[in-house]
C-alpha cells in the first residue's frame, strides 16, 4: 500500500515564504522514503512550483480545489485541463471548508472528481461529519453518502484517494483518536471494497483534522490509515518533515 503524507497549506503564506517552504522540503527530499509526499498550496504559486520540481520526483503538486466544467464564463475559475497542462498530479475535493463557505455539494464534488479523472489527476476525496453529526451518532451514515456520492461515476479505483476528516478535528487541535480513526478508515474500505471489488484495497486513505508530528506516526500505524491530509502542522517544515517519516 502506498503511504501519503499530503499537506494543505489552505489560504497560507506568501509567495516568499511558501518558496522557502517548498525549498526546505526539496532539499530533504531524500530522507521521504516511501513515502508520496504531495503539498496544496495556494493556486496561484502552481505554475511556478511546478516548473521548479520539474524532473523531481520526490515531491509532487496538489490543487486545492478545481472547477468541474472543461472551459468557459466562470470568471475566477481554474479547469482540470489548466491543472493537467501544468503537470499537477493531484487535487482536493470536498474539502469541508469549500462544502462549509463555497457551496460545495455531493453533486459539485463528484463532477469534480469525474472532470480530474479524465484529466488523468488524481482526486484526493474529502469526507467527514461534523460535530453535531457524530454526537447524534450519525457519522457512519454521513459519510457514506458522502463517499458513495463521489465515487458514483467513477469505474477504476486506481487514480482516487480518499481523505477522512471530522470537520470537528480540522484545525482544532482536537485529533481525533485512533479508534476513532480506524474505524472510519474499515467503514470507507468496506464501501470502496462495495463498490470496486478487490481495488479498493488499492485505494490510499488518509486521516485529516490536526494531524501533526506527535500524533502522526500512532495514527499512520492503524491498519487502514495511509497517511495524512496535513494542514497547520505542513506549513512549518520541521513538522512536516517529522510527519513524512512517521510511516
Ligand atoms: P489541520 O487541517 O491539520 O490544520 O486540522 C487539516 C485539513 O483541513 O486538511
Amino acid at each position: 500500500m502506498r503511504n501519503i503524507a499530503a499537506g494543505n497549506w489552505k489560504m497560507n503564506l506568501n509567495h516568499a515564504e511558501a518558496s522557502a517552504l517548498l525549498d526546505e522540503l526539496t532539499k530533504n527530499s531524500a530522507t521521504f522514503g516511501n513515502t508520496e509526499v504531495v503539498v496544496a498550496p495556494p493556486a496561484i504559486y502552481l505554475s511556478e512550483f511546478s516548473a521548479k520540481l520539474k524532473g523531481h520526483h520526490g515531491l509532487k503538486l496538489a490543487a486545492q480545489n478545481v472547477h468541474q466544467k472543461p472551459s468557459g464564463a466562470y470568471t475566477g475559475e481554474i479547469s482540470a485541463g489548466m491543472l493537467a497542462a501544468l503537470g499537477i498530479s493531484f487535487c482536493l475535493v470536498g474539502h469541508s471548508e469549500r462544502r462549509q463557505f463555497f457551496g460545495e455539494t455531493d453533486e459539485s464534488v463528484a463532477q469534480k472528481v469525474n472532470v480530474l479523472l479524465e484529466n488523468g489527476i488524481s482526486p484526493i476525496i474529502c469526507v467527514g461529519e461534523m460535530l453535531d453529526e457524530r454526537y447524534a451518532d450519525r457519522h457512519f451514515e454521513v459519510v457514506k453518502t458522502q463517499v458513495n456520492a463521489a465515487i458514483a461515476g467513477v469505474t477504476a479505483a486506481e487514480k482516487i484517494i480518499i481523505a477522512y476528516e471530522p470537520v470537528w478535528a480540522i484545525g482544532t487541535g482536537q485529533t481525533a483518536t485512533t479508534e476513532q480513526a480506524q474505524e472510519m478508515h474499515a467503514f470507507i474500505r468496506q464501501l470502496l471494497v462495495e463498490k470496486f471489488g478487490n481495488q479498493a484495497n488499492e485505494v490510499p486513505i488518509l486521516y485529516g483534522g490536526s494531524c501533526n508530528a506527535q500524533n502522526a506516526a500512532e495514527l499512520f500505524a492503524q491498519q487502514d490509515v495511509n497517511g495524512g491530509l496535513v494542514g497547520g502542522a505542513s506549513l512549518k517544515a520541521p513538522d512536516f518533515l517529522t510527519i513524512i517519516k512517521s510511516f
